[in-house]
């Protein structure tokens, strides 16, 4: 059966992660979180106490860092590694979130992990979800989606996946990170948050979860199974 590619593109908080790795499980695909990545250099420099503001010094600890996914046996869910440590939940906290805005605008720290998530992508079968996989990551995607929801679903949503975590924030804090980070992923120089021309999307703001996986892989599917 032909393999393809699945770039799916939007909004901080829109439930891109969730619908790729969803789509990618039952296709048999492999989910690729470009998020995670750049989540896993800004906690690097974090924990290093870098100012993440500053490119020059962000710049010179880029070739001490070393990304991978790992599959977790238990839960069947892929975590991020960095530099060898599970730190798949260290980069899912406020902290991170709070700063990696800033860090995904320096050209070479986008560089370096465009042309990971590239190299993963070669054998097809990929489904990636990000800011400018459809635009930059890959153009020659199969299949590419833009997904939008309305900031007050979007911070609703963010808090009670935060919830589930532990982590106890409040809606207007979430609120403010989100808008916050959707204005520095739209008007970055560097490979901004766009809609790629011929991106399918998708408002998930009225749609179930359930409804918004199977929309994107009926769609999928489609091309899969076509001559
Ligand atoms: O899950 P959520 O929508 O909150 O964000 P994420 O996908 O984990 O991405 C975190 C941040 O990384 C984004 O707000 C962007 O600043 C940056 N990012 C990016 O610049 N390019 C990507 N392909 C993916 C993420």
């Amino acid at each position: 059966m032909k393999k393809i590619n699945i770039a799916i593109d939007g909004f901080s908080a829109c439930g891109k992660s969730t619908t790729a790795k969803r789509v990618a499980t039952a296709l048999g695909y492999v989910y690729i979180d470009s998020g995670a990545m750049y989540r896993a250099v800004t906690l690097y420099l974090l924990d290093k106490e870098v100012d993440v503001l500053n490119q020059k010094k962000v710049v010179e600890h880029l070739d001490d860092i070393e990304i991978d996914f790992n599959l977790n046996k238990n839960s069947n869910v892929c975590e991020t590694y960095l530099n060898g440590v599970n730190v798949e939940d260290k980069i899912r906290t406020f902290r991170v979130a709070s700063k990696v805005s800033y860090v995904s605008t320096f050209k070479e720290v986008r560089e370096k992990l465009v042309a990971w998530q590239r190299q993963m992508s070669l054998k097809k079968g990929v489904v990636m979800d990000g800011r400018d996989i459809g635009t930059v990551v890959l153009p020659h995607a199969d299949i590419k989606f833009f997904m939008t929801a309305d900031i007050e679903v979007r911070s609703e949503r963010r808090k009670i996946e935060l919830e589930r975590s532990g982590k106890k924030l409040s809606l207007e804090e979430i609120k403010t990170n989100l808008q916050e980070r959707d204005r520095i992923d739209t008007t970055r120089s560097e490979s901004p948050l766009r809609k790629a021309a011929e991106a399918i999307e998708i408002d998930t703001t009225h749609l179930t979860f359930d409804q918004q996986v199977q929309k994107v892989i009926d769609l999928a599917e489609g091309l899969i199974h076509e001559d």
